[in-house]
Parts: structure tokens; sequence; C-alpha cells
């Protein structure tokens, strides 16, 4: 069964490095650690802190504040469902009910393998596609539940499968 990766504290010490003093630079080195371990974990805080002169608070503040950042590892596919008005009105509710089913996840849950977390959006954008969701990167719209499925099926979820 796949893990989130073990902390790598040399990579790590290395991002932090990368931007010590610059306190301007706390979203971008967020970033780079959400992208290089798939989540900040919460031991990074204070040496980002101090690498950057800032309080701990207020890394936990922007941590908080954007939803691209988290303290908890997530799946491989991250999976958003888009929950705003254009999409509603299009179905999105029973998509999102379908997506639950389909993954056996509740919305802000991780698969025990690590494979899929499931999120909802206010609204992703992408209004025109409704009902819409991203996984990842990738948009998807005028969702079905026919479609749901073969798009999981791209994403390697079998049909039957945890
Ligand atoms: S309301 Fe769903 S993408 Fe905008």
């Amino acid at each position: 069964m796949a893990k989130p990766k073990d902390i790598d504290w040399g990579e790590l010490e290395a991002i932090i490095d990368k931007h010590r003093g610059e306190t301007w630079a706390l979203i971008p080195l967020l970033q780079d650690i959400q992208e290089t371990l798939g989540y900040i974990p919460e031991e990074s805080i204070e040496p980002i802190a101090e690498a950057l002169n800032l309080f701990p608070s207020q890394i936990q503040g922007v941590i908080s504040f954007y939803a691209g950042l988290s303290l908890k590892p997530k799946g491989k596919y991250v999976i958003r469902i888009c929950r705003g008005t254009a999409c509603h009105v299009k179905g999105g509710r029973s998509i999102l009910r379908f997506m639950k089913k389909e993954v056996e996840l509740d919305e802000g849950e991780t698969s025990p393998d690590y494979q899929f977390t499931l999120e909802t959006v206010a609204c992703l954008g992408a209004c025109f596609l409704a009902p819409a969701m991203m996984v990842n990167r990738a948009y998807f719209g005028k969702l079905s539940p026919p479609k749901v499925t073969s798009i999981l099926a791209e994403y390697g979820k079998k049909k039957g499968e945890d």
C-alpha cells in the first residue's frame, strides 16, 4: 500500500535554505514544499518561521487560507468537485453524491492507500463546463455518472475497488 512519502529533511532544508531571509517568498516556499512532499509537515513550520523571520502563527495562517496548501498528506489524485451555482443547477450535487459513492470518501477525506482525496470548491472558474470537476490540474466538464466512472478509470480506479 502506498504511503505518503516519509519526510525527506534534506530536501525540505534545501527548499527552506533557498528562500532563507526572503520574507516575501513565504507563499512560493510553501508551494515548493507542497509540490515536493504533497503536503506541508507540521514539523517544518518552526524552521520556516525561523528562516523567514516570521512567527509560526503567520505560517499557519497562510496555510489555512490557501486551498492549495495542506498540513495533511493528500492523495496522489486530488478530486475537486464544484459546488458553485452554475454547477449546482446542472446537477452538481448528484455528481458529488455519485463521486462519494465511487471513491468511498466524504468531502475532505483521503483514501487509506493515498490514491484519492475528495474536495469541493466554491467555483472552478469553468462554469460553461457545468457540472465540472478537476483531478489535480485537469478539468472535466458536462459530467454525468458514466463520465465520472470513466474518468476515474483513467486514474486507476477500478469498479468495486476500495
Ligand atoms: S459554478 Fe462550477 S465552475 Fe463555476
